[in-house]
Parts: C-alpha cells; sequence; structure tokens
C-alpha cells in the first residue's frame, strides 16, 4: 500500500473511533454547546499523523490496530486542544484552520477556551479507561508519559518559549529546544507510546524516542518552511504569518536553503535511529520522508 493510502486509512479509523468517543454515551451527560465545539476542532480533518505514529510504532512489536487506537485517540485529543488554543486572538490569532474558520471563529472565545480544555481531560480518560490495555501498569505509564509531553516541560512550556521569541533573537539552540517542546514532545509521545503498548524493551523505547526526537524536530521545520512557501489552501491555514509575528524559526535564521539542509539532516537522523527494527522499519522510514516532503 503507498504510504497516503496507509496514512488516510489510520486516519479514518481513528475518526470513527474518536467520534464514537466524543457522544453522551461515552462521555456522559455533557453540555452540548461544549461537546459541539470539541468534535468540531477534533473531527473532519487532519492529517492524524500522530495517531499514525502510535498504531505503526505499535505495531512493530504486534499490537494490532485496534489495541492502539485509545493511545492514538488521546494523543490526537491533546493535539487538536493545542491547535484550537494556539489559534486563539492570545496566541497566533488564526482565523482559518484545516480548511475552515477556527473553533473561536466558529463558537466564540470562551466555548474554545472550554472546548481545549475539554479534550485535554478527555484524552487522559481515554488513556485511563481500561480497554486501553489490560494491564493497568501500561495505562499509567501512557498516562505519565503524555502528561510529560503535554505540560510545562512540553507543549506547554514550548507555547510559552514561542510566545516570548517575538523581540528576541533566538540562537539556533533555543530554537530547536522551544520547537522540541511545543512540536516534538507530542510526535516524540506518539512513537513511544508504541513501544510502552507493546511492553518493548528499554533499548527499543530509547530508540523510538530517538526517531521521534528527530522526527518531531523535523515536521516542525517543514511545517515553518511551509509558512513561507506553502500554498495555503493545501496547507488549510494562512501562510506568511510567522515573519510578521517575529516567531523564533530555523527559517527566519538561517532562510530557507540551510533550513531545507538542516530538514535532510533531521530526515537522516530520524532514518539512522530505526536501525534496531530493521527490516520492519519500511513505514516509520517512509513516515520520515513524508514528513519532509509533505506539501499540507
Ligand atoms: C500543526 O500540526 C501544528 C504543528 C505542530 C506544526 P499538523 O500539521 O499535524 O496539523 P493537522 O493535525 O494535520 O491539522
Ligand atoms: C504549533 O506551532 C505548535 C502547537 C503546539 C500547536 P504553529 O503555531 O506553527 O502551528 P500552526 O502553524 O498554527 O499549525
Ligand atoms: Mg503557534
Ligand atoms: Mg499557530
Ligand atoms: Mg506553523
Amino acid at each position: 500500500m503507498i504510504f497516503t493510502e496507509r496514512l488516510e486509512a489510520h486516519a479514518s479509523r481513528l475518526e470513527r473511533h474518536l467520534d464514537e468517543w466524543l457522544t453522551p454515551q461515552r462521555v456522559g451527560p455533557a453540555a452540548p454547546r461544549l461537546l459541539e465545539a470539541m468534535r468540531y476542532g477534533s473531527l473532519g480533518g487532519g492529517k492524524r499523523v500522530r495517531p499514525f505514529l502510535v498504531i505503526e510504532s505499535a505495531a512493530l512489536f504486534g499490537v494490532a490496530v485496534e489495541g492502539a487506537l485509545n493511545a492514538a485517540a488521546a494523543l490526537e485529543c491533546v493535539h487538536c486542544y493545542s491547535l484550537v488554543h494556539d489559534d486563539l486572538p492570545a496566541m497566533d490569532n488564526d482565523d482559518l484552520r484545516r480548511g475552515r474558520p477556527t473553533v473561536h471563529k466558529a463558537f466564540d472565545e470562551a466555548t474554545a477556551i472550554l472546548a481545549g480544555d475539554g479534550l485535554l481531560t478527555l484524552a487522559f480518560e481515554i488513556l485511563a479507561s481500561p480497554d486501553t490495555h489490560p494491564n493497568p501498569a501500561v495505562r499509567a505509564d501512557l498516562a505519565l508519559a503524555l502528561a510529560r509531553a503535554s505540560g510545562v516541560s512540553g507543549m506547554a512550556g514550548g507555547q510559552m518559549y514561542d510566545l516570548e521569541a517575538p523581540g528576541k533573537t533566538l540562537g539556533e539552540a533555543e530554537i530547536r529546544l522551544l520547537q522540541a517542546m511545543k512540536t516534538g514532545a507530542l510526535i516524540t509521545f506518539g512513537c513511544v507510546a508504541g513501544g510502552i503498548l507493546g511492553e518493548a524493551s528499554a533499548a527499543n523505547i530509547a530508540a523510538l524516542r530517538a526517531y521521534g526526537d528527530a522526527l518531531g524536530a523535523a515536521f516542525q521545520l517543514a511545517d515553518d518552511l511551509l509558512d513561507v512557501e506553502g500554498d495555503a489552501a493545501l496547507v488549510g491555514k494562512a501562510t506568511g504569518k510567522d515573519t510578521e509575528a517575529g516567531k523564533g524559526t530555523l527559517v527566519s535564521l538561517f532562510g530557507v536553503e540551510a533550513a531545507r539542509v538542516k530538514l535532510d539532516e533531521l530526515k537522516q537522523e530520524a532514518l539512522a535511529a530505526l536501525a534496531p527494527f530493521k527490516p520492519r522499519d519500511g513505514v516509520l522510514a517512509e513516515a520520515a520522508e513524508f514528513v519532509v516532503a509533505r506539501k499540507f
């Protein structure tokens, strides 16, 4: 199967799974407007790269897709929450996401804040639920890893650095740290989660972490390049905003050409990290190719 078809197939399964979770039958009596905003912010769009990584890294250890869907959905909930809040006027102030109005545009700001809160907490409800994994220690490990990837030393911390960047001149190390936190942490979680689900060895989890770290850095660098060179219709969000906002990116620091060289280095790093999984590393290797070449 070609890579994009595989990505789409997993995305459809994830979509159905998340759709089932986001119902009063699963979450209990919910304020209808809030549940509607959470559904709007998480269903019907997105590449679903992070869930793909959970499913494919779990597959390395013999975990079936069904056994990885809860962890994949939990991660996508945190990711979607991060996007809903990232788009708020107080943050990047964006009107378009995944080709449609952002949650605060379609609803209102307060509802968008609550929708983010609801998605973040739902992620942990999903991870803690018994059908995520029969072993409670595995569920606890997943929750611990996702909490660390999402919070003050992960995504939220990185978003803080991102907001503080305009007006400062960040060096390469500072930009890499900011991006490893705001974007890399959740992507790395996606890769490591497969190992946790499959009760993999510490060495294999370390290899997944190294792959995820390189892939996450590549993912944000590709996003920053798309902001400069991408087609807004294809990426489904406004482009040309990072320079205007004075964001700290490797593209602004080194220029497009040098950034492309660095992107290729990160891809090589990601591919090298997959060595322990040969010859079953094919799909994750293709994922690295996809991330650096993507146009959306
Ligand atoms: C966008 O992530 C935000 C970043 C971390 C760069 P994606 O490019 O994965 O967005 P969707 O989920 O496909 O819309
Ligand atoms: C987003 O980075 C990282 C998040 C944690 C959401 P960006 O602000 O560059 O993401 P886009 O370009 O809005 O998707
Ligand atoms: Mg942002
Ligand atoms: Mg943004
Ligand atoms: Mg961006």
